[in-house]
């Protein structure tokens, strides 16, 4: 396959240049205008995803009837993604073809939770990783000395940490991993090479019960080999010189003989086929902690993803859900000039969402060259920050209200139970915002509030100016019944497919990460003391640290 023969730059399609027109008809118009002409259109520009496993029910609705668009705006996207030959993309994305032109491979995470086949030739055996993590589960597994394993640490960075880690939080019992009375393994996570995070769980830890799994792809990470090594030693000074700790690790890695090699046994290396991303490795064994976590309920996360695989390969683009997201998306940030992204979630298990997000978003689509090697003409991945609601709201939120920026923002809120009081507040809370973000509140609401207060009339008109909020920030708001596997599994999937759908179009390649090597390069030539030609700012720091160094000897 040759990318270049069929690319056509998007903005070379005639959809772009009536999108660019019609954005600018749309930028200034208030958002409440777009409700006050047209009662219809929360139903209208909303989508459903139907749950398949339990007819009647909705999994999942997403209503982007608060973003910045009209009819119009809608039927240009579509004819945008069309134009750029994105059902041929699907398709072909569904059928394994190397997407990932680059590195000449397919994309095919899908297939982890059967949403499409393995790419032809390629093995997808997950069943050691599965019977390993059961046995560890049901407290079969010992370590050197005899001791039952109780204590799983991940030790991994980016897409061997992240999913997991949001998966975990999210839906581990709060209560802890009890099952009939009996106490199952605990699940910690150490992605960061400063001593601190390893520190603080090996000092909560019992050697003679812990098992570090080296969660890494390539085998070759920095931080998480440098974790794997203190974990070694750790091991071996608490459990004796000489003993054997091999039962006290496991790996998953793409890199069978450097796992052997750094003494994982052979067995206990779990493949992460290449076709599977870091980013997008939750389903794989790279889902081991959430595995021996919640059981028989990982499955229930892979059907929540299928069923959103099924939903983006089958369905229309005018009520495709990771479609519209893709869309409406690619519509702030090429069009409307939104160049940020909050997510928000209203749910202390999503807490890690923003940062799940940030690296999918960021590290797929934080690119500029095309798929024919020239540079892109437009924006691509927004910058995505956030944080769980309603935290969020007693800190950042003052700058959605009256800040200088337009933000584009998610609202992602699971409705829980309806006799949980404290949920329903929370839930109220998500919809209050997204609300009055939109609404906002102009001069005479101001002096309104004021007035209630009983403030003199020169106070009021002091006052007014600084409690007007502009509103107009544009969001979309994704709710559910329940945080459960099916749902974090649809949720999770539907924002991959998200990113594809805006890679696509924009033509780059969501599916490497080349950028992130020149950082890695430059630490590791540090590290060496091979530092070579270096800037005067670079060699003062260098100077600088090694300075601090010797103050605190
Ligand atoms: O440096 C970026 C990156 O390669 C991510 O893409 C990846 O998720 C992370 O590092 C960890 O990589 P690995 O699983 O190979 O250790």
């Amino acid at each position: 396959m040759d990318d270049t023969d069929d690319f056509t730059s998007p903005q070379s399609l005639p959809a772009w240049t009536a999108l660019t027109a019609h954005a600018r008809r749309l930028a200034d118009q208030p958002l409440s205008a777009f409700f006050a002409n047209d009662p219809g259109r929360a139903n209208r520009f909303s989508l459903v995803l139907e749950n398949p496993t339990e007819l009647d029910k909705t999994a999942l609705i997403a209503d982007f009837s608060k973003q910045r668009i009209d009819d119009k705006t809608i039927a240009d996207l579509i004819r945008l993604a069309r134009e750029a030959q994105l059902e041929e993309g699907i398709q072909r994305f569904f059928d394994g073809e190397a997407l990932n032109f680059t590195e000449k491979r397919a994309a095919s995470h899908m297939a982890m939770r059967g949403g499409c086949p393995p790419p032809s030739n390629s093995r997808m055996d997950t069943r050691a990783m599965r019977t390993f993590a059961f046995d560890l589960r049901e407290g079969l597994l010992t370590g050197s000395t005899g001791g039952t394993i109780r204590h799983l640490i991940n030790l991994g960075i980016g897409g061997s940490d992240l999913g997991p880690r949001l998966a975990v939080e999210a839906l581990a019992d709060p209560r802890g991993n009890i099952v009939g009375g009996i106490e199952l393994a605990r699940v910690d996570f150490v992605a960061n090479v400063d001593p601190r995070e390893l520190d603080t769980v090996l000092a909560r830890a019992d050697a003679a019960t812990a098992l570090f799994v080296i969660s890494s792809k390539s085998f070759n990470t920095p931080e998480t080999l440098a974790n794997a090594e203190v974990a070694r030693q750790w091991l071996t000074s608490q459990l004796g010189e000489g003993i054997d700790v091999s039962a006290h690790f496991a790996a998953v890695s793409n890199a069978f003989e450097a796992a052997v090699a750094f003494g994982v046994r052979p067995d206990r290396v779990f493949p992460l086929p290449d076709w599977v991303g870091g980013r997008f490795s939750v389903w794989s064994a790279i889902g081991l902690p959430l595995l021996v976590t919640i059981g028989g309920m990982f499955d229930d996360f892979l059907v929540g993803g299928r069923i959103m695989d099924d939903h983006f390969r089958l369905t229309p683009l005018e009520q495709n859900l990771p479609v519209w997201l893709g869309l409406t998306g690619l519509w702030n940030s090429s069009f409307l000039g939104i160049q940020s992204v909050a997510a928000l979630p209203y749910a202390h298990g999503l807490r890690s969402f923003p940062s799940w997000l940030q690296q999918l978003e960021m590290e797929s689509n934080g690119k500029q060259t095309l798929r024919d090697g020239s540079r892109t003409e437009t924006d691509t991945a927004p910058i995505v920050w956030g944080g769980a609601g309603t935290i969020g709201q007693h800190a950042f939120h003052q700058l959605l209200y009256q800040g200088t920026r337009r933000v584009a923002l998610d609202f992602i809120v699971p409705a829980g139970e309806s006799n949980n009081s404290r949920q329903r507040i929370l839930v109220d809370n998500a919809i209050a915002q997204a609300a009055a973000l939109m609404v906002g509140r102009d001069f005479d609401a101001a002096r309104a509030v004021l007035a209630n207060r009983g403030l003199p009339a020169a106070e009021i008109e002091r006052l007014a100016p600084h409690l007007i909020c502009e509103g107009n920030q544009p969001s979309t708001t994704i709710m559910f019944p329940l945080l459960d596997a099916f749902h974090l599994g649809a949720l999770l999937a539907l924002y991959e497919h998200k990113v594809f759908v805006q890679g696509w179009i924009w033509g780059i390649n969501s599916f490497d990460q080349y950028g992130v090597e020149l950082g890695k390069e430059i630490a590791r030539a540090l590290a060496s003391g091979e530092t070579g030609e270096q800037d005067p700012s670079t060699a003062q720091l260098v100077r600088l640290s090694e300075e601090f160094r010797q103050q605190i000897r």
